[in-house]
């Protein structure tokens, strides 16, 4: 299936959008064509949710499994009503204190959202963004919304229209350009058929905002413990190689001092085997690299991980863009929105993390070639 159409960007105030470009773009969304839209999270690329030959369309655009089900957009309490069976508990508590925002539930589904949707399963994951243009578009399409982040399969999130043309360029009717994306991250997902409740992917919402709800939610030990998250984990779409740079990436953990240190050394190692080297880095680290022959790109203090976050989807297409090869990045905190953070620079690494507590050397494989680093 293709859809091959005439990209339009259609630039939108972020505050108070103009309505008539809103309802072009809701129009095109009931004549079952595909909008993208700016939330707070990233740029989502949407479909009308009831219609399922556009539901279709999203997954032949983004090359998408079709075993990776999508995220359906709300604009009201009476469309939760319509789209997911009856509330199991703590979904009125976690409604209530954060929505509209970066939180995804997961319910159980009602026969009107087609499977499809949901990749086959019973359920139905659902959000309300808080990006006023994402909230007067839904207003005005009058439907929900299934949208999936607008890029690429395996690519990274997009945080600005530019992002979005460079992944689907004449294949999505419409880009609404609302400038950069406030949160740089995806929406934490949480599962509320399970008892105790389970956080599928940390996003937006921190794992501490939602345990002050619900203090039982459980989340997967690999955000925490890097062997079990290398091992690999868990829900469908949750695959470890994901948000990739086309470079391969490796996460340096441990202490600053000997991260930086090994950092450095392994740009060293990669540098006189004839790669080119991007380095990811926190404000406080970028000067340290100077001296050498990478490519630097620092993500903000990491005193400032909403910044961190907000930068790291954009500073990984950055360094493809630049053309390196190989991206080292360090580790962040995984407090508040850090696990998001650590999340995201692991299923970057496709489970290439080097741990310097040790000093022992650890061999890493880049395109078949092995590296002592
Ligand atoms: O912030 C966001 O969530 C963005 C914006 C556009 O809203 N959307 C987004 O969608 O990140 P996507 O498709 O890139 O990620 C959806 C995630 C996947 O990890 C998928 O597996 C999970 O949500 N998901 C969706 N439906 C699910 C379901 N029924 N059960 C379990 N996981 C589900
Ligand atoms: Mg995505």
């Amino acid at each position: 299936m293709e859809y091959n159409v005439k990209t339009q960007i259609l630039k939108v105030d972020q505050e108070h959008p103009d309505d008539a470009v809103i309802a072009l773009a809701a129009r095109k969304i009931v004549e079952g064509g595909l909008v993208v839209f700016p939330t707070e999270t990233v740029y989502g690329l949407g479909a009308n949710a009831y219609d399922e030959d556009a539901i279709r369309l999203i997954f032949a655009v983004k090359h998408r499994p079709a075993s990776d089900p999508l995220i359906v957009h709300l604009s009201s309490m009476s469309q939760l009503g319509d789209v997911a069976e009856e509330l199991p508990p703590h979904a009125r508590n976690l409604v209530e204190r954060f929505w509209p925002g970066p939180l995804t539930l997961i319910l159980r589904r009602k026969p009107v959202i087609p499977g499809a949707v949901s990749a086959g399963l019973p359920t139905v994951a659902v959000r309300m963004p808080r990006h006023p243009v994402a909230l007067a578009f839904l207003r005005k399409a009058g439907v929900p919304v299934a949208a999936p982040s607008a890029n690429l399969f395996m690519h990274p999130s997009p945080t600005t229209a530019g992002h979005v043309l460079d992944d689907l360029d004449g294949h999505v009717d419409f880009i609404l350009d609302a400038g950069p994306s406030p949160i740089g991250m995806e929406s934490s997902v949480v599962d509320l058929l399970h008892d105790p409740p389970i956080l599928l992917r940390p996003g937006g919402t921190s794992l501490e905002e939602l345990r002050a709800i619900v203090p039982t939610i459980t989340s997967e030990p690999g955000y925490f413990d890097l062997q079990t998250a290398v091992a690999g984990a868990s829900s469908p779409g949750m695959l470890l190689r994901h948000y990739s740079p086309r470079a391969a990436l490796l996460m340096f953990a441990g202490t600053p001092d000997k991260v930086l240190a090994r950092m450095r050394s392994s740009a060293t190692t990669l540098l006189e085997a004839g790669r080119s080297v991007g380095i990811l880095s926190s404000g406080e680290f970028a000067q340290q690299f100077q001296d050498l022959d990478v490519v630097v790109n620092s993500l903000g203090s990491m005193q400032d991980l909403h910044n961190v976050g907000r930068n790291l989807f954009a500073s990984m297409r950055d360094l493809d863009k630049a053309g390196v090869d190989v991206i080292l990045v360090g580790e962040f905190s995984t407090k508040g929105i850090g696990l998001a953070i650590r999340d995201r620079l692991i299923r970057a690494s496709a489970g290439r993390v080097v741990e310097t507590s040790n000093d022992c050397l650890q061999t890493c494989t880049i395109d078949s070639q092995s590296f002592l680093l």
